[in-house]
């Protein structure tokens, strides 16, 4: 009985460094989950495709900045910003683990043009910008259908997966490999939208 009991706890020890290194995972799960609950969002990064079928609905030139709405792990805000050099792209991430992996990415492979705000982007001016891309969930489209009034006339704007409510596309795609997802873009014509 002792030896069966051995057994089981000394399989089950682990080192000071191993319960530091769950702790800190744990932590880090959890945070990621306050936030995903909180914004009503995960940090889901857009798949390739996706991001390439974004890609496709924007123009070829852009005439100002560039937002991502909830740029997560910075997967799309780095595309934009390699697509566009000329122009500066600001990704917007409430939720700090994916924040600061974007900023350590940046560190690791800097994009003059790319920039990072961890801020509420329903709270942010979004007059300045020309065009927008979000990958979000369905709940937090209609706040942000309002809150997109404030673009400026012939802003652009590409959603993946869920439609701006009320707001009617200017093209819809999907993809071969993607299947049923769709592609949403959006033009800003004097305060509402065609
Ligand atoms: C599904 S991820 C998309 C990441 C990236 N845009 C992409 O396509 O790869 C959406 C992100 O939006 C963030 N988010 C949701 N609402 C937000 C808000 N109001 N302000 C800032 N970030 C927000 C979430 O924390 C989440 O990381």
């Amino acid at each position: 009985m002792a030896d069966w009991l051995d057994s089981i706890t000394g399989e089950a020890s682990v080192s000071p460094f191993e319960t530091v290194l769950l702790i800190v995972l744990l932590a880090a799960v959890l945070v990621i989950l306050f936030y995903a609950i909180r914004t009503g969002v995960p940090p889901q990064s857009s798949s390739r495709d996706a991001r390439r079928a974004l890609l496709h609905l924007l123009p070829e030139t852009i005439d100002g900045p560039i937002v991502d709405l909830g740029s997560g792990w910075g997967a799309l805000a780095e595309d934009l910003a390699d697509r566009y050099p000329e122009n500066r792209v600001v990704g917007y991430e409430l939720s700090p683990i994916p924040y600061w992996s974007s900023l350590l990415r940046r560190k690791l492979k800097p994009r003059p043009n790319l920039d990072y705000r961890r801020a509420n982007f329903l709270r942010a001016d979004l007059s300045e910008y020309r065009a927008v891309a979000c990958y979000l969930m369905i709940g937090a489209m209609r706040p942000l259908a309002i809150k997109l009034q404030e673009l400026p006339d012939g802003a652009v704007v590409v959603c993946n997966a869920f439609s701006l409510t009320d707001w009617e596309a200017d093209e819809i795609i999907t993809l071969s490999t993607t299947g049923a997802t769709m592609y949403y873009r959006y033009i800003v014509r004097r305060g509402v939208v065609a």
